[in-house]
């Protein structure tokens, strides 16, 4: 295994919207991007099932538990497929591997001297699944999830966070793109900078969780239990031998990546990831999406009306990496319509024509050859682009110079007028150029629009050196706005 990287694992409470795809389908981008390069890769996803939302929301659905987290899961797990999602596993927090793996790493914290027993005052929000100030509140409201926190004050098992304060400093130092984007590792730091309080490992009489070891009176805080999966789906020899390469994250949760996570490992003796990356957050015209407005757009909707690769085009291309961005209807037709129909879809359809009539009436039809230089200059660039802008996790940018190279055979073709070269030498050496510029774009594709991609290069085969050509139907039809 070369690289392994992960998503967050998802809350069953609610169904996947597309702030849960975006981040997926950011790290299946990369995931693919990486096998393309021919390195063996690891790539997780999965449910978070242990949280007190779990509980409430199978409650509320009149639903036992256990069956109520079935039949979620699934139901994630069928979004993943239908959205392409190459993950190559998917974990879930009640499985057996997971809660050895967890009581392991208990049990590591606590023989480092990490835990103690304590009690703790509070004002806990289950929709953070976290302690929260007095003084965040508005209106004696938790701001971001509009509830009134619960007032605790019970026996917990602490962890000493405020141990690793230097050491987490220090890490930091030596690992300056350990967070990426820079200015939300700026923000880490200086909240670290701040100075740590312990935190609350455990919570005392929960009937849904992980029974702390020897004391089942208390379950495993769901944070300290979730962060683990990272390490279930790797087994702990796995993870000493070859821990994550990068978390994928949303900017929400940035803080128990960056800051818990790590001490955790450090607590635990085991080798910290490579790197936590941070989205920002998708709004919906606007508006934050949540499930109490439920203005959560769904995935598989526009899928079904789009394309699941226009879905993927749309996310990566339209949201800077790292910032937040919106979604309409509106952006989405706009994209659509000139990226992908006008776009990339004319041009293929354009060389494809051309090139189809070429490989039937032209005999002996168009030869297998290297494009010109003018056409090798233009891939190598967009390739040099891709590659330069994926390892900077600029995704929309790496789609932009696939963008390039599409504008330059566009241009190419009608500033040529490719289709009135008389001469045939001369025109089917122009459209060779244009199809390997085509199968060039195409496999540069393959990580962002694995079915487009497909496509495309199903439409070029070659016999004994004679390229031929299969139009497909049209990539992305017009959709009337
Ligand atoms: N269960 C925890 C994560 C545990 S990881 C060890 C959790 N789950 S969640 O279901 O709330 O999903 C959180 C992640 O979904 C965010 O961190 C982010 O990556 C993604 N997003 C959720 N809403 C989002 C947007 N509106 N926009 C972009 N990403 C969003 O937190």
């Amino acid at each position: 295994m070369d690289f392994y990287i992960t998503t967050p694992i998802y809350y069953v409470n609610d169904r996947p919207h597309i702030g849960h795809a975006y981040t997926t389908i950011v790290a299946d981008a990369i995931a693919r991007w990486r096998e393309a390069q021919g390195e063996q890769v690891i790539f997780s996803t999965g449910v978070d099932e242990n949280s007190q939302k779990t509980v409430d929301a199978a409650k509320k659905a009149n639903e036992e538990i256990r069956a109520y987290t079935d039949r979620m899961a699934e139901i994630w797990q069928e979004a993943w497929a239908k959205l392409g999602i190459a993950n190559t596993d998917f974990i879930r927090t009640t499985e057996e591997r997971h809660l050895e793996t967890v009581r392991e790493i208990w049990g590591r914290i606590d023989a480092a001297g990490d835990l103690y027993r304590g009690t703790y005052e509070g004002l806990y929000c289950k929709g953070h699944e976290a302690f929260i100030k007095e003084s965040d509140l508005v209106d004696g409201l938790c701001p971001e999830h509009r509830t009134a926190p619960e007032v605790v004050k019970e026996q917990n098992y602490f962890f000493k966070l405020s141990e690793y304060q230097e050491k987490l400093l220090r890490f930091y130092d030596e690992h300056d793109e350990f967070v990426v984007p820079a200015n939300r590792f700026r923000e880490v730091r200086a909240f670290v900078e701040q100075g740590l309080e312990d935190i609350s490992f455990s919570r005392e009489g929960k009937e849904w969780g992980i029974p702390v070891p020897n004391d089942p009176h208390q379950a495993i805080y769901v944070w300290a239990d979730a962060l683990v999966n990272y390490v279930t789906v790797r087994g702990i020899e796995g993870w000493e031998e070859h821990p994550a390469d990068v978390h994928a994250v949303g900017k929400d949760i940035l803080r128990f990546h960056a800051v818990i996570w790590p001490a955790m490992l450090m607590s635990a003796g085991l080798p910290l990831p490579g790197q936590i990356a941070a989205n920002g957050f998708i709004t919906n015209g606007g508006v934050k999406m949540s499930k109490s407005l439920g203005n959560g757009v769904d995935p598989l909707d526009l899928a079904a009306r789009y394309g699941v690769d226009a879905l993927r085009y749309f996310l990566l291309r339209e949201i800077q990496y790292g910032e937040d961005g919106d979604y309409t209807e509106e952006k989405m037709r706009v994209r659509y319509n000139a990226d992908l129909a006008n776009g990339l879809g004319n041009f293929a359809a354009r060389v494809l024509a051309l090139a189809e009539r070429e490989s039937f009436d032209g005999v002996p039809g168009m030869k297998d050859g290297v494009p010109g230089e003018e056409f090798s200059g233009v891939i190598a660039a967009m390739r040099r682009g891709v590659d330069g802008k994926m390892a900077a996790f600029r995704l929309g940018d790496a789609l932009a110079a696939i963008w390039d190279a599409v504008s330059f055979g566009d241009r190419y073709v009608n500033e040529k007028k490719v289709w009135e070269i008389k001469d045939d030498a001369a025109r089917r050496e122009a459209l060779l150029g244009l199809v390997l510029l085509l199968e060039a774009i195409a496999s540069a594709l393959a990580p962002f629009m694995p079915e487009t991609s497909r496509k495309i290069a199903a439409a070029v085969s070659r016999e004994r050196g004679v390229i031929h050509i299969k139009r497909p139907d049209a990539l992305f039809p017009r959709i009337s706005s």
